[in-house]
């Protein structure tokens, strides 16, 4: 099983490369890992608007936009990983899903649209935020974030299989263990599925 992970944090080393980390300790075989920090993608150009995408089925800026169209194409598991920013993923996540539009989804005539290149892949999606459980949910904030990553799923054709939430990250300087032995039983229980 190919692994695609798509860090969106603007941190190397913060709660979500941490959570990312445990999840794939529970199993996932190291050679079929890649991981890409989007801050470590130095040619990588916002969204221009032209929907050209939608004619050729890809944006029609060949920069580093390529390698992670190529990264989606050869995976079976997209981990989606973002800080909950404002209530959304990160605008460096959300600026990646914009530039891959004509790719993931072919808007058609009838008004139907149509999934293509990651349809039938499966996902997990992984979000952390300051505010704190209960209230991360009830106040739309991890839940809105996943929120739009579901609808991008839903109509690129990819199947969720999983979702973590860290909440509360204000007042945690270090990850407590309780939540780093959750995130690695969620990888053991998802790298299973075959
Ligand atoms: C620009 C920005 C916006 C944020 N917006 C929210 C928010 O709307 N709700 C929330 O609960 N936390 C918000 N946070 C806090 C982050 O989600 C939190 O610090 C998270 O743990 C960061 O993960 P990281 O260390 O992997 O970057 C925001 C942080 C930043 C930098």
């Amino acid at each position: 099983m190919n692994i695609l992970v798509i860090n969106g944090s603007p941190k190397h080393n913060g709660k979500i490369s941490a959570i990312i980390k445990e999840i794939l300790k529970g199993g996932a075989p190291s050679d079929q890992i890649e991981i890409i920090q989007l801050t470590n993608l130095t040619n990588l150009h916002h969204c221009t608007g032209c929907m050209n995408c939608q004619r050729t089925g890809n944006c029609i800026i060949r920069d580093d936009i390529v390698s992670i169209e190529t990264a989606i194409k050869k995976s079976d598991m997209l981990i989606l990983a973002t800080p909950t920013h404002w209530g959304n993923m990160s605008g460096l996540m959300l600026s990646v899903f914009e530039r891959l539009f004509g790719f993931l989804l072919e808007e058609r005539q009838s008004g139907f649209p149509k999934a293509r290149n990651a349809a039938g892949k499966k996902a997990i999606l992984v979000t952390a935020c300051s505010t704190p459980w209960p209230f991360s949910w009830i106040f739309n904030q991890s839940r809105s974030c996943f929120g739009r990553l579901y609808e991008i799923c839903k109509y690129s054709g990819i199947k969720i299989c999983g979702t973590f939430v860290l909440a509360g990250t204000a007042k945690m300087d270090e990850i407590p263990n309780k939540y780093l032995h959750k995130a690695c039983k969620l990888g053991t229980k998802l790298f299973s599925i075959r």
